[in-house]
């Protein structure tokens, strides 16, 4: 049986659904996540979840060669539909857009609220999302940033459990596109991300510069900057 190398994006997910024991994954595709989890004695029950039956094939597929059958269901339906309230401890909803995990976490809220631990990975509007979830009463125990492929991906963990080790971005800035709370071990590749931010609105308003008719997005991405610079700065008077 070959063992699969997670992506850095996927190998993040792993480590933060520890200790889980029963997961699902919304949206699963390959099972790639899944099938590491299990391979590895992580987890002991999956729910491999899709809404289009060519990934749950994909999944399948991906398991024909392991030996997991009394530990792993396939389930076709969209987002926590095909799952009971806390039927597994741990969710994860990954590689979607920001709006479509709202679409899926409010289409019943309460069975959302019913699971210990939600791992989000929001490919846009990371900032809609965070506030959304902040409304709903979803507590976000931390951000964690991961960079692959000259990109970085966003994961928010929601967790009834509290982490001291936090660091709370959210009393730094009100601005949730930088984050809501970071833990300790990963400020180091926070501190990267918010750098990578910076140098996007600069080149933005460099591009601007000589463009009358641009001048609120131009202000907008000046305002972006100052944000960066207080939360740099609040980060290096904490010593981080
Ligand atoms: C880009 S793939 C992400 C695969 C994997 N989760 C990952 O992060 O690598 C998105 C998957 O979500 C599925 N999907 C889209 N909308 C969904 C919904 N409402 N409920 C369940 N799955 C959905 C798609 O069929 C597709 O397989």
């Amino acid at each position: 049986m070959i063992k699969y190398k997670l992506s850095k994006r996927l190998d993040m997910l792993a480590k933060l659904s520890y200790p889980s024991r029963k997961l699902a994954d919304i949206g699963t595709d390959h099972g790639y996540l899944p099938l590491y989890l299990l391979e590895n004695s992580h987890i002991e029950h999956c729910i491999l979840c899709d809404i289009n039956i060519g990934p749950l094939e994909n999944a399948k597929r991906s398991f024909r060669e392991a030996d997991f059958t009394n530990q792993t269901e396939f389930r076709l339906g969209s987002g926590i539909e095909p799952l009971e309230p806390a039927e597994v401890d741990t969710i994860v909803i990954a590689g979607m857009g920001g709006g479509l995990i709202i679409d899926i976490l409010s289409h019943d809220l309460q069975k959302s609220l019913s699971f210990e631990k939600l791992l989000l990975q929001p490919m846009t509007e990371q900032n809609v999302l965070r506030q959304w979830l902040m409304d709903q009463g979803f507590k976000i125990k931390s951000d964690y940033y991961v960079h692959e492929s000259s990109k970085y991906y966003e994961i928010i963990e929601i967790s009834s459990r509290d982490d001291d080790a936090t660091i709370d971005i959210h009393v730094h800035s009100a601005d949730l596109e930088f984050g809501y709370r970071i833990t300790r071990d990963n400020v180091s590749e926070y501190i990267k991300f918010l750098l990578y931010r910076r140098h996007k609105y600069e080149t933005i308003i460099k591009q601007l510069a000589n463009s009358a008719s641009q001048t609120s997005k131009h202000d907008a991405c000046v305002n972006k900057l100052i944000t960066i610079d207080s939360i740099l700065l609040k980060l290096k008077e904490e010593d981080l």
